[in-house]
């Protein structure tokens, strides 16, 4: 059974919405009555989630490592919309990498699209956020929590990305930012770009170490539809945690269960 939100006539942009957490958030917000435009890089991804959505949706093009895209989506947002009431940043990527494999190229693109890529899209958005009292949705991860070993960039991208929001509401009190921590989530391309040999290894080595306790993952819909009621509320949420629920059995009993996230 699925929730039931009323996001009527609310205009809401995603970022990072042609796959896993971002699309689905988007396709439960455009249920729920909101205008969606749905944004990243693979373009047909985006408009062909627009024209799925049941309500009124637009695909966006935008890579978040290139300013002028983050300007330009927000403009096409505008323009179909005449406005914005949330922003919600869901585009994040993760090399599987220990540090001291980590080249300089693969530091400086994590934090051009966990981090700095969301400054550049609030920072378009804000006049228009100011302008509704409007609020800005970011994902963070469990892993600020607990550093896992092979995931140290993605770690330090995302502490800097809770940074980033607490920079943001200093700033801006007249804004709503939202810091969403995130557990491990099914149905996603997150996992998608390690191979199954790094992948065995590193969760062989999170499961040795005890580091993941609670190391079920959730259905990308309960993520989303967490990530929906914080922009369906009239209250302000600050930080808000959305974990698998616990199971019994031991953690990742099969190494083969992380590449489905
Ligand atoms: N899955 C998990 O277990 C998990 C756990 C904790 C936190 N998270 C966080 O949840 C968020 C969503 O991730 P997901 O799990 O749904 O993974 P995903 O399916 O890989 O989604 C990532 C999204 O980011 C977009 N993206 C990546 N680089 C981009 C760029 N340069 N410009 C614009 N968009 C870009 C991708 O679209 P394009 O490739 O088309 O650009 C895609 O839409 C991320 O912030 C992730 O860190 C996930």
């Amino acid at each position: 059974m699925s929730m039931q939100f009323d996001l009527s006539g609310r205009r809401i942009l995603v970022v990072g919405a042609s796959s896993g957490v971002g699309l689905e958030t988007g396709r439960i917000a455009s249920a729920a009555g909101a205008r969606v435009a749905f944004a990243a890089r693979r373009e047909d991804r985006v408009r062909e989630a627009a024209a799925a959505a049941p309500g009124e949706a637009i695909g966006l093009r935008c890579d978040v490592c290139d300013a002028d895209a983050c300007r330009g989506a927000i403009e096409a947002a505008l323009e179909a919309f005449g406005g914005l009431d949330a922003l919600v940043y869901a585009t994040g990527m993760a090399p599987l990498t220990l540090l001291t494999d980590a080249t300089q190229e693969q530091w400086r693109n994590v934090f051009d699209t966990n981090v700095i890529g969301a400054s550049l899209v609030t920072a378009a958005a804000l006049p228009a956020l100011q302008a509704s009292h409007g609020r800005a949705v970011y994902i963070s991860s469990y892993s600020v929590r607990q550093p896992l070993p092979a995931l140290g960039l993605y770690r330090v991208s995302k502490v800097a990305l809770d940074g980033l929001i607490e920079s943001w509401r200093i700033e801006h009190p007249d804004v709503d930012f939202t810091r969403a921590i995130l557990g491990n989530t099914m149905d996603t391309e997150f996992a998608q770009n390690w191979s199954e040999e790094e992948t065995a290894e590193a969760a062989r080595v999170w499961v040795e170490r005890n580091l993941f306790p609670a190391a079920n993952l959730m259905p990308v819909r309960a993520a989303a539809e967490a990530l929906v009621a914080v922009l369906a509320t009239e209250g302000y949420v600050d930080d808000i945690a959305i974990m698998p629920r616990t199971r019994d059995g031991s953690p990742f009993a099969e190494h083969e269960s992380l590449k489905t996230g």
